[in-house]
């Protein structure tokens, strides 16, 4: 099972992701993930990728294609993997159908969580996550039971650095921009499917697992 998850920033890719792998035991990929990752080791890349994601712009293509394609070509990812955040421009797009031929598979599903603008603004502002385990709560509308503590493991929950609304405006106008094109590359390899991301989250997972339980 090869899926990707798209969706403009706040859609609830990562709120999904978690539910998605819980059920069905497939790697997580998440490029977001990986230069966050790299940021908090100080790596070359994480020093290359925090210049950009200060800002809200894309880290560039060759970037991000070559981490990704460092990642899929991993023994784990051989039965299955989710892509979430990635791709976002066509040219990423372009370049993960080929590491497909590749490695000799292909892309099953790709699943777009459609919500407006306006939304996302509170979406991300509102967003909380856990030091300790990544889950992200929001203060109205997931909020943890005890103030500021994850209900999972009791970790303090912290602001992501890009999650002020300065850089979520440019977060939003940087991706609205590509979403367009990248929708119509995957309609026309007809493995696009559309769900309401304005649902609640479990409504929203409901949604989610229809298609994957038919891949
Ligand atoms: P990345 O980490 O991928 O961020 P993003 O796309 O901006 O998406 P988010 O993680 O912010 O949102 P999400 O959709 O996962 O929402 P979540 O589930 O947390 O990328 C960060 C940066 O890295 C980019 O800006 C870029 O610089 C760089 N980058 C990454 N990939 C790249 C690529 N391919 N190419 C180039 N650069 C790249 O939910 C958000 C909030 O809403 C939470 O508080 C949650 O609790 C709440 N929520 C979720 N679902 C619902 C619901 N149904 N109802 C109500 N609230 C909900
Ligand atoms: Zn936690």
């Amino acid at each position: 099972m090869n899926i990707i998850l798209m969706g403009l920033p706040g859609a609830g890719k990562g709120t999904q992701a978690a539910k998605i792998i819980k059920k069905y035991p497939i790697p997580h990929i998440s490029t977001g993930d990986m230069f966050r990752l790299a940021i908090k080791n100080e790596t070359e890349l994480g020093k290359e990728a925090k210049s950009y994601m200060d800002k809200g712009e894309l880290v560039p293509d060759e970037v991000t294609i070559g981490i990704v394609k460092e990642r899929l070509s991993q023994s784990d990812a051989r039965d299955g993997f989710l892509l979430d955040g990635f791709p976002r421009t066509v040219e990423q797009a372009e370049a993960l159908n080929g590491i497909m031929d590749e490695l000799g598979t292909q892309i099953d599903r790709t699943i777009n969580v459609e919500v407006e603008e306006e939304e996302l603004m509170n979406r991300l502002t509102g967003r909380r996550i856990c030091e300790v385990c990544g889950t992200a709560y929001h203060l109205v509308f997931n909020p943890p039971k005890e103030s500021g503590v994850c209900d999972l493991d009791g970790g303090k929950l912290y602001q992501r650095e890009d999650d002020n609304p300065e850089t979520v405006a440019n977060r939003l106008e940087v991706n609205l921009k590509q979403t367009a094109p990248l929708l119509d590359f995957y309609k026309n390899q007809n493995v696009l499917s559309n769900v309401d991301g304005l649902k609640d989250i479990d409504e929203v997972f409901s949604e989610v697992d229809e298609i994957l339980q038919d891949l």
